[in-house]
């Protein structure tokens, strides 16, 4: 038998309390455990209680409530919010999801939307959609520039979308110093200051004509803006909402980043399920991998959150990794080999490695490394890696030894 989700109600209107607390005897699983007439009288509650699905009406003091969800979603971990108003002004939808709110309805309910909206929540809380599994966001970051950040972003998007065939967004947090669009040799008519300007209009379909689709593959390109004026208006939260809005479409989220802790960095990395923190084997490299471990322990983000992945590996490297691992206290999740003409060729014509050079080692490599963070395996009950079979291709062949090209 599922257990029960805890759900408390905040509406100022009694009727209103009424009419909710019939719909959701209608839903199985759920245990109303409190109504209150304000989020006010209602905030210590939640905090103390962590109910996992609250459901409020904003339409009074919107601001306010706004505020409040917003402390509540940072706060209370998991907890989904399902917003009601009869506000029909769109920027109030965007406002609700940049504060976390995961469903909006307009007042007066209607029965089935409103039990349409509380299933889903239903579902996400007990892990019948896995909200990760569902999208996740995976950032690729390193406070040393050229170190292989973006040939990291560029071909890991480009091998999750050829094995899962699921659609995949490559987004380019280099505010007007980009270069994916060059990896790729393609030029979007849009970019993200065109998105977050367009915010009220959002939908799956603007989402997806808007997004330059790569080659007709599932992997969609959204470049940074080309000039300063563009870039600079981009808010931090204008990025959290833009993942909050890019997760709704989009299975994966594949971020480049800048080599410096700007806030639009900090909130991208915030927002990220997976943070893959790309460094070389050599002193200066590794000194900045131990600062950014150290911010990284301060910005709390758990151990497991972040990956690190060695660029450029070559094993006669004089320091080995066992003492990377010992110096960092960090395991290293990944070696990806140096191999800097199949890179640069592959730079040069304007293609992801695996159109360059498929057989190449670091081709494999990527696509070892697409298989590792996408799920797309399983483990067996011998708790060995099974790959999913439907992607056709020998998940162990991935991991034979490579002898470079
Ligand atoms: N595995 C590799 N083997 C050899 N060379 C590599 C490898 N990965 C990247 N490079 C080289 O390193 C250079 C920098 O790579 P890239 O642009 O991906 O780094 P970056 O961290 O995104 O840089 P920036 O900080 O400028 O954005 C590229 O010219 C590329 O050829
Ligand atoms: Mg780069």
């Amino acid at each position: 038998m599922a257990p029960k989700i805890d759900t408390v109600i905040i509406d100022f209107e009694q009727t209103s309390r009424e009419i909710m607390i019939n719909f959701l005897e209608k839903v199985e699983d759920i245990n109303l455990v409190q109504q209150f007439s304000d989020i006010l009288a209602a905030q210590d509650y939640i905090t103390e209680n962590k109910p996992p699905l609250v459901i409020v009406d904003i339409s009074k003091q919107t601001g306010l409530s706004l505020d409040i969800i917003s402390k509540l979603t940072s706060s209370v971990k998991n907890i989904k919010i399902i917003v009601l108003t009869y506000d029909t002004d769109s920027n109030i939808v965007i406002k609700s999801l940049r504060a976390g709110a995961r469903e909006f309805l307009i007042k007066p309910l209607i029965e089935q939307d409103f039990i349409q909206a509380v299933e889903k929540m239903k579902d996400l809380i007990l892990g019948n959609i896995n909200d990760t599994t569902r999208c996740k966001v995976i950032t690729t970051f390193s406070n040393k520039g050229g170190i292989g950040k973006t040939s990291l972003a560029v071909n890991l998007a480009m091998e999750i979308a050829n094995l899962t065939k699921e659609k995949v967004a490559l987004v380019d947090l280099n505010m007007q110093m980009g270069d994916i669009t060059t990896f790729l040799n393609i030029e979007p008519s849009f970019d993200t200051s065109y998105v977050i300007n367009n915010m009220d209009r959002i939908d799956e379909t603007f989402l997806l004509t808007t997004l330059e689709q790569y080659n007709k593959t599932s992997l969609y390109v959204l470049a940074d803006p080309p000039d300063i004026e563009q870039a600079e208006i981009i808010t931090s939260e204008d990025i959290t909402t833009l993942i909050n809005i890019l997760r709704n479409v989009f299975s994966y989220i594949i971020i480049d980043t800048t080599s410096s802790f700007d806030s639009k960095t900090i909130t991208a990395l915030d927002n990220s399920d997976l943070i893959l923190l790309v460094s070389i084997i050599n002193l200066p490299s590794i000194r900045n991998c131990q600062r950014c471990f150290e911010l990284f322990k301060k910005l709390g983000y758990s151990k497991d959150k972040i990956k690190l992945v060695i660029n450029r590996y070559m094993e006669a490297d004089d320091i080995k990794i066992e003492d990377v691992e010992e110096v960092l206290d960090h395991k290293v999740f990944f070696k990806i080999p140096n191999n800097y003409y199949t890179i640069i060729s592959s730079i040069n014509k304007g293609v992801p490695v695996s159109d360059a050079a498929p057989n190449s080692n670091i081709c494999k490599s990527f696509k070892q490394m697409a298989a590792l963070v996408s799920d797309s395996y399983s483990y067996n009950k011998n708790g060995n890696h099974t790959v999913q079979r439907e992607y056709g291709f020998n998940f162990l062949n991935l991991f034979k030894k490579n002898k470079g090209e």
